[in-house]
């Protein structure tokens, strides 16, 4: 039997001394069997946490998918191995932290902020779409966004939205009658739009119509803000989070659209702590509170989107708060 696959069964087995040996010999850590898995996902897989730890350490990547899109940290998962699955996060979160190898560069669609700014957008009643097929936004967000306008406006009356798209949020937010309700959006059709359907006219309503980056001079501190834009990276948002600290007033909540990595459970996991971490250094505290979205989530909605940005059974939703309100 060839070195990798004997390195498989040893992970399998959990024999950390005969992985550690095959290591030393020179066997590939990075290989994939014939079913598509990885001596570390074989050992997730089996809760061996000495095995997990040990390839990690020979450079077996963390982030590497079977063929059925699971990584080591889903096997570890799913099958309920709370140490190996510990180990993994922590590799993961490591990882992220120095290289951001998933989110920083996996932007949803493939372009820059400024391609898609200029692109045509196609609107319709359950979906805005890019011109490469990809959802901007979609109906099914509906009862998450009313939880996020709940969440935002239960700080006070002053209230910053990053990101109009379809306005759900934004639909939410005027059902708790704001004092002042300002709008930030960069999209010149999404912005036509707004003004077409009369959210110009509402009194209460301020519109700032250029990207956050360029318009912050113009913002002033709220009680609730929430950030869901399209076509950034992660980077963006860690960008926007280091401006929190003057747009949230004291005792105010911030909320974000949560779809880091929402097409993998394990990696979901890694970016929710990633984004705590972070906001946690900048003085906040992130409660995440679950919402199940199988049910507005059938396959019929995806029909005619290229990319399926959502493919979770639950929505985490952030609350976040400074630290010293929250204590
Ligand atoms: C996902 S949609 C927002 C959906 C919205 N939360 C809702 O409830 O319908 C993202 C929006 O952010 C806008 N956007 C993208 N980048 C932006 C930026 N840098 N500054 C402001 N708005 C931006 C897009 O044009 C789009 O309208």
């Amino acid at each position: 039997m060839e070195d990798e696959e004997q390195l498989c069964e040893a992970a399998r087995n959990g024999d950390t001394d005969k992985v550690r040996a095959l290591i030393e010999s020179g066997a590939d850590v990075s290989y994939f069997d014939g079913h598509g898995l990885s001596p570390l996902m074989h050992a997730a897989k089996h809760g061996h946490a000495d095995a997990v730890k040990c390839l990690l350490e020979a450079g077996a990547p963390w982030n590497a998918l079977s063929p059925s899109n699971l990584s080591a940290g889903d096997f570890a998962m799913d099958s309920g191995h709370q140490e190996a699955f510990d180990v993994l996060l922590n590799a993961g979160i490591q990882a992220e932290l120095i290289l951001g190898t998933i989110a920083r560069r996996s932007n949803p669609s493939d372009d820059t902020n400024g391609d898609y700014l200029e692109d045509r957008i196609t609107f319709s009643e359950d979906k805005l779409m890019d011109s490469n097929s990809k959802a901007i936004m979609m109906a099914w967000e509906k009862p998450l966004m009313e939880a996020h306008a709940k969440a935002v406006c239960s700080g006070g009356k002053h209230i910053l939205n990053i990101g109009f798209g379809m306005g759900l949020v934004d639909n939410a937010i005027q059902q708790y009658a704001p004092i002042k309700h300002t709008i930030v959006e960069a999209h010149p059709e999404v912005y036509g739009r707004m003004l077409r359907s009369g959210w110009g006219e509402k009194e209460n309503v301020e519109i700032i119509f250029g990207r956050w980056q360029d318009v912050l001079p113009q913002l002033e501190s709220y009680d609730g803000v929430f950030f869901d834009t399209y076509g950034e990276y992660y980077e963006d948002m860690r960008e926007f989070h280091q401006h929190l600290p003057s747009l949230l007033k004291p005792g105010g909540i911030y909320s974000f659209f949560n779809g880091l990595c929402g097409g993998n459970a394990f990696f979901h996991v890694v970016y929710c702590q990633l984004v705590s971490l972070e906001l946690e250094s900048l003085g906040y505290s992130t409660q995440l509170i679950p919402l199940p979205v199988k049910d507005c989530l059938g396959e019929e909605v995806w029909k005619g989107v290229k990319h399926k940005y959502w493919q979770l059974d639950t929505y985490y939703l952030p609350v976040c708060q400074s630290i010293q309100d929250s204590e």
